[in-house]
């Protein structure tokens, strides 16, 4: 995988292929740092129209009174200090993608304007008379409950019908726990080389700290906390207080010490989860790499809790 490895990161991706290379609107629905806008720009980056321009609108972020000539554009004389045309972020997006993200606050009347962009496929610039031609892919994201905000009046059920022709759902970090070492590994390397830290590795230690961890920041969280860790770790091992500082103390070196038992379960799933990792998932050739077989892994994983599925 490229997005990563766990069985429900792939099932993910393999939808983001699939749909990759159609023209339909795509919503990519997730908490908050689970990589939606990445999904996005993977999916433009494997679609038809790879080479034209990937357009990024945070609705949330956008003033109200700004939105409308932000999206359409406007013309030269629209209204007071529209001195020269503009072209909106729709005409920018050409025949590429255009990606809507926090779509749950867009307002109602730029709703209903959005609606019209998918349904006639045209659009007008602010003061403009002539309707334009949309020819680009309409690509949203939010962590809100749409189904919800349309229930409570605020989101138009006509216009969800149209964004989620196809739905992609972006697990939580906890979802898929294989990946957490995986990225580890992946983003270790990024900042390692940027900083050019004397680290040699992540430790065992912080790994199973990190397996241990919530992640309610989820993947934004994780790169922040490899990001400082990487910069300040004292070395030569990454470790656990490196990535979770705000623990440092709290754990006292009785409580650390786990049963014997314990220490090899722990062990036992780390290294499981490195095979996996650096044999892309495959079950099989994982159990070649650690000298046993299939079925003897599978049962192995069952009893040390780890998620289980192809
Ligand atoms: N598969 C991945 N591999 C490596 N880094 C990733 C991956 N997915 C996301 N990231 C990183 O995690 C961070 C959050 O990703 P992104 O901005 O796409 O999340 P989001 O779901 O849009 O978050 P929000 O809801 O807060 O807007 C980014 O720094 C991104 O580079
Ligand atoms: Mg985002």
């Amino acid at each position: 995988g490229t997005l990563g490895i766990a069985p429900a990161t792939r099932k993910m991706e393999s939808l983001l292929r699939r749909v990759a290379r159609l023209s339909s609107s795509v919503l990519i629905t997730g908490a908050t740092g689970t990589g939606k806008e990445v999904a996005a720009r993977f999916l433009h980056a494997l679609s038809l129209h790879a080479t034209s321009p990937f357009i990024a609108v945070n609705c949330a972020a956008i003033p109200a009174d700004l939105m409308e000539s932000e999206l359409f554009g406007h013309e030269k004389g629209a209204f007071t200090g529209a001195g020269q045309r503009h072209l909106g972020y729709v005409e920018r997006a050409a025949d590429g993608t255009l990606f809507l993200d926090e779509i749950a606050d867009l307002r109602p009347e730029l709703q209903a304007k959005l609606l019209r962009l998918i349904e006639g496929r045209t659009f007008q610039r602010v003061g403009g008379e002539r309707e334009l031609p949309f020819r680009g892919r309409l690509v949203t994201a939010t962590n809100a409950d749409l189904a919800r905000r349309v229930a409570d009046g605020q989101f138009r059920e006509d216009l969800l019908y149209r964004i989620n022709v196809v739905t992609v759902h972006m697990p939580s970090l906890r979802e898929r726990p294989e990946d957490i070492p995986w990225l580890m590994d992946r983003l270790f390397t990024e900042f390692a080389d940027r900083t050019e830290t004397g680290l040699k590795g992540i430790s065992a230690l912080a790994e199973e700290a990190a397996l241990h961890h919530a992640w309610p920041g989820n993947i934004r969280e994780l790169r922040n906390r490899m990001e400082r860790g990487v910069a300040l770790a004292l070395g030569p091992w990454l470790m656990p207080g490196d990535l979770f500082p705000e623990h440092l103390g709290e754990v006292s070196a009785t409580e650390m010490i786990g049963s014997l038992e314990t220490a090899r379960h722990d062990a036992e799933r780390r290294h499981i989860l490195r095979a996996l990792a650096a044999t892309d998932g495959e079950i099989i050739s994982a159990a070649r790499l650690l000298g046993i077989g299939r079925t003897t892994l599978w049962e192995k994983m069952r009893r040390l809790g780890m998620n289980i599925e192809t």
